[in-house]
């Protein structure tokens, strides 16, 4: 058996690697930067756009189980459907899709929709699959909040009252592991992924503040605000659209504020909270 994992240098899949390294299994990580690779044991990394299809057969030749995963460029969903192509014919037996919560043909967020149209290729497929659609993560708080937490004390973000029960990235990687150390009994299966409670930005700048022993603060933005700021990033115009309207839904709450179970059940155990979070976490918001 072999497992290929795509996007093996970013949040989730460097952990899953790690993962799949502990518990032997022989692991092909898929990568773009070979200066990315580093050693790991059981686990052959191999250089592949996944955007050039000429380099998917031998990135994917030999696979059993294959993770996919993409950043969020624009396009991804082509990239990603044209993965699951070269997947079935190459005889992949399984694919768990990292896709997002509210994947969807008419969701505002194009992010949502091309995830939902890599889905739909996916589930069209003989091969087996899986769909995890988790909610916000928790490690997205390692960017610009860091920043401005390290700078300011400061938490921004255009949702306002919203609550949303953020997901640790690392117990999505370790449901993904479960699910490919054992495919078949979520074959056909498409689970929601969200942390245990749902929470609004004061109570993870507490959380924030218990950990770092510094005084941080939220304090609400407006979605043109937001705007200025992914912009002054250098954020790429169509993804700022994206996420702006991620945005929306998480301050109007209802399905964005839903904590689901699926976690629980699949790990046996509850789902890392903000607190586990911030005390991991808590030398990167600190500054120095
Ligand atoms: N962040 C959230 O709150 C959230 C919520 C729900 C769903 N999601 C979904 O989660 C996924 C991102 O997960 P993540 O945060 O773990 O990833 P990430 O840290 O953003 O890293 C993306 C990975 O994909 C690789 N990649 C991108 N394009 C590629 C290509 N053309 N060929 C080969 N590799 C490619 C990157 O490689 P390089 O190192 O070469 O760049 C990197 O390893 C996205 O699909 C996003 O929509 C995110």
């Amino acid at each position: 058996m072999l497992i290929t994992v795509t996007g093996s240098t970013g949040t989730i899949g460097s952990e899953l690697v790690r993962l799949l390294s502990d518990a032997g299994v022989p692991t092909r990580a898929v990568l773009r930067d070979v200066r990315k690779a580093r050693p790991v044991p059981g686990v052959v990394w191999a250089q592949a756009d996944l955007s050039d299809e000429r380099l998917l057969e031998p990135a994917l030749a030999g696979t059993t189980r294959l993770f996919l995963l993409t950043g969020n460029e624009p396009g991804f969903g082509e990239i990603q459907r044209g993965v699951v192509r070269a997947a079935e014919a190459l005889g992949v037996r399984h694919v768990v899709k990292l896709s997002a919560l509210g994947a969807s043909d008419h969701s505002n967020s194009s992010i949502a929709r091309e995830h939902w149209w890599a889905e739909q290729a996916l589930q069209q497929t003989a091969m087996g699959w899986t769909l995890l659609r988790p909610h916000a993560f928790m490690q997205n708080w390692l960017g610009e909040v860091a920043e401005t937490v390290r700078a300011e004390g400061v938490i921004y973000s255009p949702i306002g009252d919203g609550r949303v029960p953020f997901i640790d990235a690392r117990d999505i990687a370790e449901v993904a592991l479960r699910v490919l150390l054992d495919p078949e009994p979520h074959a056909g299966k498409k689970y929601v992924l969200t942390g245990g409670e749902a929470v609004g930005y004061a109570e993870v700048a507490a959380a924030l503040s218990e950990a770092t022993g510094k005084e941080i603060r939220y304090q609400p933005i407006t979605m043109e605000e937001a705007r200025e700021r992914l912009e002054a990033r250098g954020t790429p115009p169509e993804l700022v659209d994206a996420m702006l309207a991620i945005a929306a839904y998480q301050r109007a709450g209802g399905p964005t504020s839903t904590v689901s179970d699926t976690v629980e059940r699949l790990l046996g155990r509850p789902p890392r909270t903000i607190r586990d979070f911030a005390r991991d976490y808590a030398q990167a918001f600190k500054g120095t």
